[in-house]
């Protein structure tokens, strides 16, 4: 996908479709008014008599527009002038793009950064714009023998009404497009089966990764033999009752000018298929269960947006394999394992399993000295009771960098919610045989988790992510969301501005 930049007239913009945004108070903005001056007002005279209304998202399409270049005008309701924020700026471009996605059309000029949202800038506006296109293209017909056909658009023009905004958009639209890129990938890892996307499946993708990107990211992966020489008994034993051989997959992006600068590490739970293990799981909605890779395939995400935007600090991130399966030499419950770090732990609940390929992997990243770790896991269902499918769970050991990934959730609008993980949680997770047990009990299931984590994660700055709730959707619209891609890649940007300010 394109996305050039125009400050024309719009009236004059030759395109197959013109977007074109409208609040409901009907004052038109820059470009609308131009457009209605042209046209004899078109738009006005819509609006007054109630052929469009502007609720937010709604779209209507005017198959042919006098006095305009453009062969096509579409409206798209922005709601409530003064209701007008960062959520519902997105949701007119989703029901915009959906809509374009369904037509025709190859182009289209859209006159979205003209919408006056509080505190964003025509850079976040661009940036929103091309990140929306790229998710509205989306569509995953690799299964199906007769694919429904793909959307035809392939260039979105970002109308500008000041030529001095055209740089700005033009550098939003390279990290927009870069973001719908890695989200879009974060969703096809996602809605891979588990009989494709296996540990060794993610272990190519990183490979891939790795050889496109021309030296920019070095890429190792950790096979069982390595893992068990290494002491990562504790990820070992999820896999140990599937067929599929586990991994520990590792990337590493230079981007600071010196090597040595303390990376940032993004952490992925990559459970390609989660049964429950010996504490099997009810049969109802497990096939959803090949989500349980979310976490990994963020990382990913994460990694190719970063390697197209080509951010000035070090990255690693580190993805952690595994299919939890029953099997006669599976984990049991009440099975004593010695982690990575040389904490012992009980497992009480095979299907507490992220956890225990977490552990290692966090363990693992001590290695790096990092600046700040981040974990993204699809780790605990309490985490949909609590937060439902809008937030994502956030706990850290640290309240500098919880707010800062807070932050980077509402930059990119792939929001976080803060949970507490005061110590008395903690003693939840006391065993009677062991250093520490693997589940809590119901009560907060998923702060809990997080408790137990944060017991490996004692040596840097550490905050993780439970994506359990917003990683995808069920039901008809089944699939992977492509969250927290944004979140990620806003905070590894945040964090570039803030080593340069520094400098
Ligand atoms: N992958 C699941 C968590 C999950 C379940 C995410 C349903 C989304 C939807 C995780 O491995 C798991 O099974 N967690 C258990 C933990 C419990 C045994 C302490 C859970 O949440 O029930
Ligand atoms: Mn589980
Ligand atoms: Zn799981």
């Amino acid at each position: 996908m394109e996305f050039p930049v125009q400050t024309a007239n719009p009236a004059k913009v030759e395109t197959a479709c013109l977007v074109v945004p409208v609040f409901k108070d009907g004052d038109l903005l820059p470009a609308a008014a131009k457009l209605d001056d042209a046209s004899e007002r078109l738009i006005g005279q819509l609006i007054e008599r109630g052929d469009f209304t502007a609720g937010l998202g709604n779209v209507q399409l005017i198959p042919f527009a006098p006095g305009l270049n453009a062969e096509r005008l579409m409206l798209v309701g922005l709601g409530e002038r003064d209701k007008c924020n960062e959520g519902n700026f997105r949701k007119a471009l989703d029901a915009a793009f959906d809509a374009l996605a369904g037509l025709p059309v190859g182009d289209a000029a859209v006159a979205m950064i003209d919408v006056p949202v509080p505190n964003r800038d025509s850079q976040w506006k661009a940036r929103m714009t091309a990140e929306a296109s790229l998710r509205a293209v989306y569509r995953f017909t690799e299964f199906k023998s007769e694919p429904t056909p793909a959307a035809k658009l392939e260039r979105v023009t970002l109308l500008v009404s000041e030529s001095d905004d055209a740089e700005h958009a033009k550098e939003g639209a390279r990290i927009g497009a870069a973001v719908g890129e890695g989200i879009n990938y974060t969703r096809t890892l996602g809605n891979l089966p588990g009989n494709v996307c296996t540990p060794r499946y993610l272990a190519e993708q990183a490979e891939q990764l790795g050889k496109a990107s021309e030296g920019k990211l070095e890429v190792d992966i950790l096979d069982e033999a390595a893992l068990e020489e290494l002491g990562a008994r504790t990820l070992l034993s999820v896999g140990r009752g599937s067929e599929e051989p586990s991994r520990l997959i590792v990337m590493r992006y230079q981007g600071a000018s010196d090597p040595d600068e303390a990376p940032h590490v993004l952490i992925g739970k990559g459970i390609t298929f989660d049964t429950g293990g010996i504490s099997l799981k009810p049969g109802a909605e497990m096939d959803e269960m090949k989500f349980d890779m979310c976490g990994a395939a963020s990382v990913f995400g994460t990694v190719k947006a970063a390697l197209a935007i080509q951010p000035r600090i070090n990255l690693v991130a580190v993805v952690a394999a595994a299919e939890n399966m029953p099997d006669g030499r599976a984990t049991k419950p009440g099975d004593i394992i010695k982690t990575l770090k040389g904490l012992t732990v009980e497992v009480l609940n095979t299907d507490a399993e992220g956890r225990l390929v977490l552990c290692d992997a966090l363990t693992y990243s001590e290695r790096f000295e990092p600046a700040s770790v981040i974990d993204i896991a699809t780790l605990t269902g309490a985490a949909i009771i609590a937060l439902g499918h809008h937030a994502t769970g956030l706990l850290s050991n640290d309240d500098d960098l919880a707010l800062d990934i807070l932050e980077a959730g509402e930059t990119a609008w792939d929001r976080a919610w803060h949970l507490p993980l005061w110590e008395e949680y903690q003693q939840q997770l006391e065993s009677n045989f062991a250093d520490l047990a693997n589940i809590g009990g119901r009560p907060a299931g998923t702060i809990t988790a997080a408790c137990f984590l944060s017991r490996f994660a004692d040596k840097f700055p550490w905050a993780h992510l439970d994506i359990a709730g917003t990683a995808w959707q069920s039901g008809k619209q089944k699939g992977a969301t492509g969250r927290p891609v944004g979140l990620l890649t806003q905070y590894l940007l945040d964090r570039e501005a803030d080593a340069q300010v520094e400098k």
